[in-house]
């Protein structure tokens, strides 16, 4: 901070005389920063365009049990509705506001900026809660959460009896848990106005439609919300927000609930296409990037990619491109964000750039919606998007980059005309444009459903097929997913959740596979060496490689590589990282020292700091849940057969076959596959192996692959293995 040190320059030299103390100098330079800070908040907040709105807002969800309210993004409504609501007594008697957001980032960004405009220290009056991360209190009114989370709650609590009003934010997203939810919330609405005794002790919170709140439900409470007896519960408020215009659809399914829009406001922004198809679309971000910082006038550029590895390499790329710019043009700060970011590094995309500096963005399609970042006048759309596939014949679920829908690429040409008039590169042809799809398919038609069947069974909701869904999932992914759950041991053979396998795996955060392994583990005296296999696969790519230092990293990779499989190398990373941790505290135990030290570390062996730190946090959080369970935290030690044996137990699903031609045969499947050139095994190329994921990029890919025995399949699932063959 410049301010800082000119004021130890000025005061704290030893035999230096100064009237004011230093520290006072620095307190009061502090206080009028922070004082300037609260103004310009408080301007901005009344600028936004949902200010004018407050009381009629106010009065809307008073008078209304469901609403929808639709508005331009950057409107203010994530930030502004539920403090209006706070204000307007929702939370009186300790309710507590929940809004639910289909990504982590959005949460977590959100509740800061909230916590800092209501001027509190975050996880008091506001908070937030993701997975493996809670940072709520008793305290805490006004909770953002991912809408995953929120699902998860419902296993503890199904009434969800603290909260007086749910948002369900980005609700135009349709994430398989957002509609999941809806369908949820539908019925705890119903139940609660069945079991309300309508004498909630504040008037605001009901305040003329106690009437409405309590009819409705009698009929149709559906038989797996059975309260205890004598419970009574105030009425639940019923929010959806979207950002695109597809009100009547979610009107519809809740009965023609009403629908209320919030007028944005959007400067026109010019889109420009390229004349033909772009090769490489990363390359071409690059030379747009470059090109409109030399030839455009002043204004951040924000650039769309589909993930993590892409914005770290960009990110290279284009800090090495601009250093090699004259020093006049070296005026360019790079900032990413996606949603595997750690949270403190999440909120440098929302500074401003230092004064006469360019800030370019690199987001991934969090940033079409759910976060609303400042100051941006250029939008550069390559056109594509990661988005989850799969196919309920084959059971195969895969990440593949996909091209847009025409709705994403509005919302992201958008982005340029929150402030100003704006530009748009579209890195694509315009007739490309009109081919588009005009909106994208609802997760839940292309995702593998295990999971989110496994929490509905856990709930008490038997019918899945009959579950009131916004949109029907296919019968046949549903057929498939009770299929794999039983599979799993986790349903018996009636479909019932098993006791005690399916409900300690339901417990679990995690995929029903991994659950899987983790319960199995202790049987196999490897419980701790899964725990930290899993907490590594939870993160995205534990090892980075810049593509000009490829075989630099792969020397560096052999020391922890292990020729049985991946799994292992994962292992040996994160506890060498643990053992160097353990030798940089007896040197130095400060945390920035130890920190530094680490990330310095992860450098040299070419490992991504930010993974490997997202992976011991969920390594404490896993602990945290198996210690609750009461596992038995135990170690094969050397024995690593034990451990591959728990692997091809767990993992089954997951098993292919090496055919003559030297490539591999999905067994569940049957899909023609090879292992990644990335797998530390790929050279070896055993007979049998288990996999993690099996991704879609130029040809179909294994990755995380461990070497296993095939005759270990029919010994360790023979209720899966003993059927096939
Ligand atoms: O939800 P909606 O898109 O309508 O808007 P919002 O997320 O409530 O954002 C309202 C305003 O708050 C925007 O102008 C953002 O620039 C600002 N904001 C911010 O400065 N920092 C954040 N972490 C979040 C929002
Ligand atoms: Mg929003």
């Amino acid at each position: 901070m410049p301010s800082m040190a000119n004021a130890t320059e000025g005061g704290v030299g030893v035999g230096q005389k100064s009237n004011v103390p230093s520290s006072a100098k620095n307190r009061s330079v502090e206080q009028s920063q922070s004082l300037a800070r609260k103004a310009s908040i408080a301007q901005q907040r009344r600028s936004l365009p949902i200010a004018s709105a407050e009381k009629r807002l106010v009065v809307e969800v008073r008078t209304h049990d469901t609403l929808i309210i639709v508005g331009e993004t950057g409107s203010g409504k994530t930030t502004q509705l539920p403090q209006f609501l706070f204000n307007g007594g929702f939370c009186d008697g300790g309710k507590v506001i929940g809004i639910t957001q289909p990504r982590r980032v959005a949460a977590v960004t959100v509740a800061k900026r909230v916590a800092e405009e209501c001027g509190v220290e975050l996880g008091q009056k506001v908070g937030y809660s993701i997975r493996f991360e809670d940072v709520t209190s008793r305290s805490t009114r006004i909770k953002y959460m991912t809408d995953g989370l929120l699902l998860r709650e419902a296993l503890l609590d199904p009434f969800l009896s603290r909260y007086s009003v749910i948002i369900v934010d980005e609700a135009h997203e349709r994430t398989v848990h957002t509609d999941v939810l809806l369908g949820l919330l539908k019925d705890v609405q119903r139940a609660r106005s069945k079991y309300n005794t309508t004498q909630i002790n504040s008037d605001k919170v009901n305040g003329n439609c106690s009437a409405v709140s309590g009819k409705e439900g009698i009929t149709h409470c559906p038989s797996y919300l059975k309260p205890c007896q004598g419970a009574k519960f105030f009425p639940l408020k019923l929010i959806i927000m979207s950002a695109s215009l597809d009100a009547r659809g979610f009107s519809e399914y809740f009965g023609g609930a009403r629908a209320v829009h919030i007028q944005g406001r959007q400067y026109p922004v010019d889109i420009l296409y390229t004349y033909d198809p772009v090769r490489d679309y990363l390359n071409a971000a690059l030379i747009t990037i470059l090109q409109i910082h030399l030839e455009e006038g002043p204004g951040d550029i924000l650039v769309f990619l589909t993930g993590q590895e892409e914005i770290e390499s960009v990110e290279r790329l284009v800090r090495e491109r601009i250093r090699h710019l004259p020093l006049s043009s070296q005026n360019v700060v790079t900032v990413s964000i996606y949603s595997s970011l750690p949270s403190e590094q999440q909120m440098k995309v929302f500074r401003p750039p230092p004064p006469g500096c360019r800030k370019v963005i690199l987001a991934t399609n969090i940033a079409e919606t759910s976060v609303t970042i400042p100051g941006i006048k250029y939008v550069i759309d390559p056109g594509v998007v990661k988005a989850r596939d799969y196919s309920a014949k084959t059971g195969l679920e895969s990440l593949v980059i996909v091209p847009t829908s025409k709705a994403q690429a509005l919302q992201r040409s958008g982005r340029a005309g929150r402030e100003g008039p704006g530009k748009c590169f579209r890195l694509y042809p315009e007739s490309v444009f009109f081919e588009l799809k005009d909106s994208t398919l609802p997760e839940i038609k292309r995702c593998n459903l295990s999971s989110i069947v496994l929490q509905l069974k856990a709930l008490g909701i038997d019918d899945i097929i009959g579950f009131d869904f916004m949109d029907k999932p296919d019968r046949d992914s549903i057929k498939k997913s009770l299929e794999q759950l039983i599979a799993l041991g986790a349903l018996t053979d009636e479909y019932k959740l098993s006791d005690p396998v399916g409900q300690q795996m339901s417990r679990l955060p995690l995929d029903p596979i991994h659950s899987k392994a983790i319960i199995l583990a202790t049987q196999y005296n490897c419980l701790e060496e899964m725990l930290i296999t899993v907490s590594m696969l939870s993160v995205e790519s534990i090892f980075y490689s810049p593509h000009d230092k490829l075989e630099e990293a792969k020397v560096a990779w052999k020391r922890f590589s292990c020729l049985e499989g991946d799994h292992i190398t994962l292992i040996n990373v994160y506890r060498a990282s643990v053992e160097f941790i353990e030798k940089s505290k007896i040197k130095d135990s400060r945390v920035k020292a130890i920190e530094g030290n680490l990330k310095k570390w992860c450098r040299e062996n070419f490992i991504n700091n930010r993974s490997l730190r997202h992976a011991q946090d969920v390594h404490s959080q896993i602990g945290g849940h198996v210690q609750q369970m009461g596992l038995t935290v135990n170690s094969c030690g050397d024995d690593m057969l034990q451990f591959r044996r728990c692997l091809a137990a767990s993992f089954f699903l997951n098993a292919a076959l090496k055919q003559p031609d030297g490539s591999y045969r999905a067994m569940e499947s049957g899909q023609r596959v090879q292992i990644h050139p990335s797998s530390m095994i790929s050279g070896t190329k055993p007979d049998c192996v288990i996999y993690n994921e099996l991704v879609q990029t130029s040809r179909p890919y294994l990755r995380y692959v461990t070497r296993i025995d095939p005759l270990w399949l029919p010994e360790l699932a023979p209720q899966y293995y003993a059927a096939q063959t």
